[in-house]
């Protein structure tokens, strides 16, 4: 079955899918050498025929079961008119919404043009695809965009970005408007240029207040896989909730998502799976990048729990840069020996 279907369907599968987090990325030497054509990444991203070289990539190396559009969360603060950089060894810097009259800079205007690479990518990469390979196109979700946009860039905890959002309300909720109205452009694009599923990043979701969850996460989140379903009622939906532990399974359930991706601080053994959501994901990257025993043990681990179930291997977080391939070949065969 494909990748796609048991997502969809929610079935059980006897052939645990897999594809990795970031499987497009510096630990492998093509995309490194790829990535050095470009002044910058964004530059990276906005070439259509890059972008679909680099999805490609580790479909050629690894078996597979699904590619990831290349691209990044960032392009929609970006596309918005925000100031959007990313520096080698620090990663994204954006000029920060710091003051309440700064949602006037952001525009909807030719948003759609202005997203284009990715649909267009899509478009290039579907078509050299064989049919058996689902081709994943995602976003970030709105909360998590917006913490980059307030906080101008990365941080441990986007104290900065919370306060800035508890600080202007009203600039909050305009700037989470425009996010959204973007963002549900983008993926509606995604789907029409022929992407299978569709992804929504919520990395930051574990830092969202409690006063803020229904608001900033929820209603948003909701909203747009609603309205995604209603042009395209095929086209499954992960939705990963990071941090947000046992509770990400509620809140993917509440908000429509077909697929709940759970990270490495779920314990697998204490949630309750149920057949109205697919599964996905888990493994601790820190296994995957030391290898050995453990990562063996813990590769089973997980198929055991949810043998029988509609799953999908991955991690319970992106690729880093240090990941040795073997380690990645390893994994994908034993997942393929024992399933
Ligand atoms: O293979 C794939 O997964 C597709 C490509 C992809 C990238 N970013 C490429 C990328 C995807 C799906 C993302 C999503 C993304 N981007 C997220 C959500 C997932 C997650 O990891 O939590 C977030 C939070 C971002 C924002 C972002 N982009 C950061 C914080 C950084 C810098 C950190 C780093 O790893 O360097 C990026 C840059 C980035 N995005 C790189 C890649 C391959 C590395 C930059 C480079 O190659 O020059």
């Amino acid at each position: 079955m494909l990748l796609r279907d048991v997502i969809r369907d929610k079935k059980p599968v006897d052939k645990v899918p897999i594809w990795f987090m970031r499987q497009a990325g510096r630990y492998l030497p093509e995309y490194r050498q790829l990535r050095s054509e470009f002044p910058d990444f964004l530059s990276f991203c906005a070439s259509p025929e890059a972008a679909c070289e680099a999805t490609l990539q580790p479909m050629r190396r690894f078996d597979l079961d699904a590619a990831i559009i290349f691209s990044d969360i960032l392009v929609i603060p970006a596309a918005l008119g925000q100031n959007v950089e990313f520096i080698k060894g620090v990663g994204p810097k954006l000029s920060p919404l710091s003051h309440p009259d700064e949602a006037q800079n952001l525009s909807l205007t030719d948003i759609q043009k202005r997203l284009s690479a990715t649909p267009e990518a899509i478009k290039l990469t579907r078509c050299k695809l064989t049919q058996q390979k689902t081709l994943i196109g995602f976003s970030g979700a709105p909360w998590t965009v917006l913490c980059y946009m307030f906080e101008g860039g990365g941080s441990k905890n986007f104290d900065l970005a919370r306060h800035r959002m508890a600080r202007y309300p009203d600039l909050a909720q305009t700037v989470l408007e425009k996010v959204v109205a973007a963002t549900i452009l983008y993926l509606k694009a995604q789907i029409q240029a022929g992407a299978d599923v569709i992804k929504m990043f919520d990395s930051w979701a574990g830092l969202c207040p409690a006063w803020l969850q229904q608001k900033m996460i929820m209603d948003p989140v909701r909203h747009i896989i609603t309205s995604l379903k209603q042009d395209f009622p095929e086209t499954p939906v992960i939705y990963f909730p990071r941090g947000t532990h046992a509770d990400g399974v509620r809140l993917a359930k509440l908000v429509g998502a077909d697929c709940v991706a759970i990270d490495q601080f779920v314990d697998p053994n204490k949630l309750q799976i149920t057949n109205d959501i697919s599964y996905q994901g888990g493994l601790d990257p820190m296994l995957m990048l030391t290898g050995g025993a453990l990562l063996a043990s813990e590769v089973e681990k997980y198929l055991k729990i949810f043998e029988g179930k509609p799953y999908i291997f991955n991690m319970g977080h992106g690729m880093v840069p240090e990941m040795p391939i073997s380690n990645v070949e390893k994994t994908i065969e034993l997942v393929r020996k024992l399933s």
